[in-house]
């Protein structure tokens, strides 16, 4: 007895304390709470009413909002303040990012942990970790990781829940950010909900679109264009237990959600919350603009995306700020700007440069730059708060997006130019050096994509296979020079990972029937640590790349020119296959050059002076200067 009392004598001291400055501690964090929620309620509400007109719905969103801000951590609401009064943190020019599979990359999530070192060798401070969450456990019904069984469930081989918020944790110990894919058009078929919805329950039936109308069915497939047409085709798929089909615009194990139901809106959001509560930064939202069905309609970037974009940023702010929302908007440019919103009505804060990628691919295959100086200069022209995500090559195939009006008034068609890109590619157009597959190629449209890597695209696979040393010169100078050009534009670079030492295709998962099927594997191989131990070594291919790489993102993050608020211009130069991008900030000019083409250069500045070497460091008085094939400079003055 006497034993116990003691402690609680002891213990009855500061309790009594305890709880008074806990209340004021939960005071002042409802008082946080109240005044963000007070800043977005009537926008919100209008928002929800306006599609959903059920305010029982709505009161149970605000009530989930705040348990969600109530289970937060104490150390992820720190971090949310800081974020919310630095601003536009991502927006950094110090940011760098690095886009992996568990799998491919450490096996599982512990094991990403283990080798934060070497991502930080790499420089890299933003990881994008694809998809992770419980899935198909056969392969050739998981998409890759995009058809979500359980979105509160990481998928057992790769770690658990805890594992990943651990990992979040000590990524953010480091002033490392983490993002994750949230996959809100469709669940997998093994979703709780499709199974519900297979059995019959109208409930969950009505949280998807059921039909057995084939006329209707003849209306969509009539009006809505496809996504996979190959190993895809067709947007419904028949389910003969129910006598009804269901809607599946990707692939047939992936059921599109149907966010007419409140509950399926108010559910999503309720998941989200839970993922960015794990310590998730970047949320990137998967193929957002296909979320909202209208029969008539080419179902893709209606005016409901925009509202329900719109909510959830508002639903971040209130819960989570520090979160940034990445959206997924892979369409022409017209349609992805929208989905920044305004500055009054903000939806996304980042989304994806592809059609600049797609582009740049082109410009590589055409060695003529005008319709990347085109697509460039638009993407100048936009305000500076609009943060494009750029990249070279991701996990998806190269959808050949490219401005076809631009390129038609120069004499080229969309079916042959795209003829002419795929062959270039797959390296049988005569000079071609690059490797790689076509990936749904559409007999009936001629329609086709492109997979591979980056360096297999720039010729390191054919002149290592060849032994070409000279050709191998020639392919690193090509892919370090489109890292230049990637790290010399506003916005976030994210490498591919594999791409710091210039990893090559893997052509093995045509010996996996789970994957054979989709040539997209060609560019997710396995992560070769083998060849990590070469970048110490100026003699290997990964030591080239990885060592001028670094080099690059020192420069661009110790330079205030490459900062995200500078002005940048395109310049007119009058060889098509030299791209010049311009910087000023500050009252300094960087000159960035970068030669497309397979022949050497001599090239004019408009006036002499004396340019600053930003790679060499080295300073010199000139006007003319040399550039190697495929070769690049940044001089600064
Ligand atoms: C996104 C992903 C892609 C996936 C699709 C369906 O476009 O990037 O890999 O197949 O969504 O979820």
């Amino acid at each position: 007895m006497a034993e116990k009392k003691a402690p609680s004598k002891k213990a009855s001291k500061t309790p009594r304390k305890q709880p008074l400055a806990h209340a004021a501690a939960q005071a002042k964090s409802d008082a946080t709470f109240q005044s963000r929620l007070a800043r977005h309620h009537d926008e919100l509400r209008w928002l929800y009413m306006e599609l959903y007109n059920n305010g029982d719905m709505f009161a149970e969103l605000c009530d989930q909002m705040k348990r969600f801000y109530d289970e937060r951590s104490e150390k992820l609401k720190k971090l949310d303040a800081a974020r919310e009064a630095s601003g536009e943190w991502y927006r950094s020019r110090d940011m760098l990012g690095m886009q992996m599979y568990i799998d491919n990359f450490a096996g599982d999530i512990p094991g990403v942990e283990k080798n934060l070192d070497y991502l930080e060798r790499c420089n890299v401070n933003y990881i994008h970790l694809m998809p992770f969450l419980d899935t198909p456990s056969d392969k050739s019904r998981s998409d890759g990781g995009y058809a979500v069984s359980d979105f509160r469930r990481v998928k057992p081989e790769l770690g658990t829940m805890d594992d990943l918020a651990h990992l979040a944790d000590k990524c953010h110990d480091r002033g490392i950010s983490l993002c994750m894919d949230f996959v809100m058009n469709h669940t997998s078929d093994e979703h709780e909900w499709a199974r519900r919805a297979r059995a019959g329950e109208g409930e969950y039936m009505s949280r998807y679109f059921f039909t057995a109308d084939q006329g209707l069915i003849d209306q969509y497939t009539r009006d809505v264009p496809q996504v996979f047409p190959t190993t895809a085709p067709g947007h419904f798929t028949y389910l003969p237990e129910l006598g009804q089909s269901v809607m599946t615009q990707f692939y047939p194990y992936q059921w599109d959600l149907n966010y007419r139901n409140p509950r399926v809106f108010n559910e999503m959001m309720y998941n989200f919350l839970f993922l960015a509560n794990q310590g998730m930064d970047i949320i990137r939202i998967d193929a957002v603009p296909y979320i909202w069905k209208q029969l008539g309609t080419n179902c893709r970037n209606l005016p409901q995306v925009h509202t329900i974009v719109r909510m959830m940023r508002m639903i971040s702010e209130i819960v989570c700020p520090g979160i940034v929302l990445l959206g997924e908007v892979v369409m022409a440019p017209v349609e992805v700007v929208p989905y920044f919103g305004t500055v009054e009505k903000p939806e996304c804060h980042m989304l994806y440069n592809v059609t600049t990628m797609a582009t740049t691919w082109n410009s590589v295959a055409c060695r003529d730059t005008r319709l990347l100086r085109r697509q460039l200069e638009t993407v100048c022209s936009l305000p500076h708060e609009y943060t494009f995500l750029n990249y070279l090559r991701c996990h998806d195939d190269i959808g050949w997006g490219l401005d076809y009006a631009t390129l038609s008034d120069w004499g080229m068609e969309e079916v042959p130019h795209k003829h002419y890109l795929n062959e270039y590619f797959q390296g049988h157009t005569e000079g071609s050096v690059s490797r790689g597959e076509l990936y749904n190629a559409d007999p009936i449209t001629g329609d086709a994509r492109f997979c591979a890597t980056t360096a297999s695209m720039c010729g390191i696979e054919a002149a290592g296979f060849e032994g070409d040393a000279q050709a191998m010169d020639v392919a690193i100078r090509k892919d370090i020079m489109l890292h230049a050009y990637l790290l010399a534009q506003s916005g976030l670079p994210i490498i591919y990972s594999g791409d710091e030492i210039g990893q090559v295709n893997d052509y093995t998962y045509k010996d996996d029937p789970e994957k054979a099927e989709d040539s997209r594997y060609i560019h997710r191989g396995a992560f070769p640590w083998d060849l990590v131990k070469n970048v110490r070594s100026k003699k290997t291919v990964q030591g080239r790349i990885f060592g001028a790489l670094s080099k690059l993102e020192g420069i661009r993050r110790d330079e205030k020119i490459f900062d995200a608020d500078a002005q940048t211009e395109i310049v007119g130069y009058s060889d098509p296959a030299i791209l010049w991008m311009r910087r000023r900030m500050d009252g300094r000019t960087l000159d960035a050059v970068f030669n497309f083409s397979d022949e050497d250069r001599t090239l004019w500045m408009p006036e002499e002076g004396e340019y600053r070497d930003l790679a060499t460091g080295e300073v010199d008085e000139f006007q003319t200067f040399e550039l190697s094939a495929w070769d690049f400079r940044w001089y600064v003055h």
